[in-house]
């Protein structure tokens, strides 16, 4: 009797050996200390048994039944423990720190008039180029006929780095840059943000985007330029858009002219992002200089061309009624989400 609970006991030990999973451990539990399982059995066996040896084997199998009840929990309980640690250094981990579905960003209301635009001028043949944030003086101020102590520099106070370059006031900076590069005949825009002191209120900030546009060919005339101008502006705002023109003065272009458009905002009858006039300066624009074309190294005989600095943040207060510019820069949340769905 006592070899066969040893011989038992082994075979528990090498069948426990090799279960895998929390199942098979269980079904090991079943077959030996169930009701009709082998270590059960064996207590049956002991009806012919006298007292004395009754209660020796009894003995034995009682402690070979808690020795298997103890290793099978040990074993259940590494199983588990394995299981877990799988789980947790598996692929599928994720970032408990990130946000949550809620907090999904969102594309302020400058990028989507922005790629809009993209999209309008690269369907007429424009390309859109980039240009730096950090320009010279010759960028900014000198290759468009502004040379230094010219008044014209007072409006575009900025910051100079010590090294005499400047943060770009205007787009118009990679205009020269931009003329050298492909020559003509020419079709660019390049959106870009722009620096100037300001005292900030509704419509006016130190941090603002434009995007200039420039066309250089033969016979280039102001009818293009007004033609690319009400192209461009019906099709951002999807109707036909009031539209100004009265003369302006920049020494980049030659005539100059300010495009203003109707204050979409209260319709034209006045208020503080319009100043109370009912109307929005919205793009410089003229016919390029010259003076400006020379610089760049192109014929002003041969060739013209018109130019805009088109204020995109301003045509985005416009497009999405947004009523103060400062709530651009403002970093609230709340006033950005409402473009999730754009
Ligand atoms: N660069 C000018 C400004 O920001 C605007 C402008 C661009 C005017 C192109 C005419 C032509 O003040």
């Amino acid at each position: 009797m006592q070899e066969r609970i040893e011989r038992l006991k082994e075979q528990f030990e090498t069948e426990l050996n090799k279960a895998r999973t929390g199942e098979a451990a269980e079904a090991l539990r079943i077959s030996y200390l169930g009701k009709k399982g082998a270590v059960t059995e064996l207590l049956k066996g002991l009806k012919d048994a006298s007292n004395d040896q009754r209660k020796e084997i009894g003995l034995h199998v009682n402690q070979l039944k808690k020795y298997a009840e103890t290793l099978i929990q040990q074993k259940v309980e590494e199983i588990k423990k394995a299981e877990i640690e799988k789980l947790v250094n598996s692929a599928e981990k994720y970032d408990v720190t990130l946000p949550s579905e809620d907090n999904v960003g969102s594309y302020t209301p400058i990028t989507l008039v922005q790629r809009q635009l993209e999209e309008i001028f690269s369907s007429m043949g424009f390309t859109i180029e980039d240009f730096s944030e950090i320009v010279n003086d010759y960028q900014c101020f000198e290759s468009l006929n502004i040379p230094e102590f010219h008044p014209a520099r007072d409006t575009h106070d900025t910051y100079y780095l010590e090294n005499g370059q400047v943060l770009k006031t205007h787009t118009s900076a990679a205009q020269n840059a931009i003329m050298r590069k492909y020559g003509p005949p020419l079709r660019a825009i390049f959106p870009g943000r722009c620096f100037r002191n300001e005292s900030t209120d509704a419509s006016h900030e130190t941090t603002f985007f434009q995007m200039e546009g420039i066309m250089i060919d033969k016979d280039i005339s102001i009818s293009n330029l007004i033609y690319f101008m009400k192209k461009m502006l019906s099709e951002v705002f999807e109707r036909d858009v009031k539209v100004r023109l009265r003369p302006g003065f920049f020494p980049f272009v030659e005539p100059g002219f300010e495009l203003d458009i109707n204050c979409l905002i209260c319709g034209g009858d006045g208020c503080p992002s319009c100043k109370n006039s009912g109307w929005l300066e919205l793009c410089p624009c003229g016919m390029i200089h010259p003076n400006v074309l020379k610089m760049a190294g192109i014929d002003p005989d041969e060739y013209t061309g018109f130019a805009f600095g088109l204020g995109l943040t301003r045509l985005a207060m416009m497009k999405y009624g947004v009523k103060d510019i400062r709530d651009f820069n403002s970093g609230n949340l709340k006033s950005l989400s409402q473009f999730k769905h754009e």
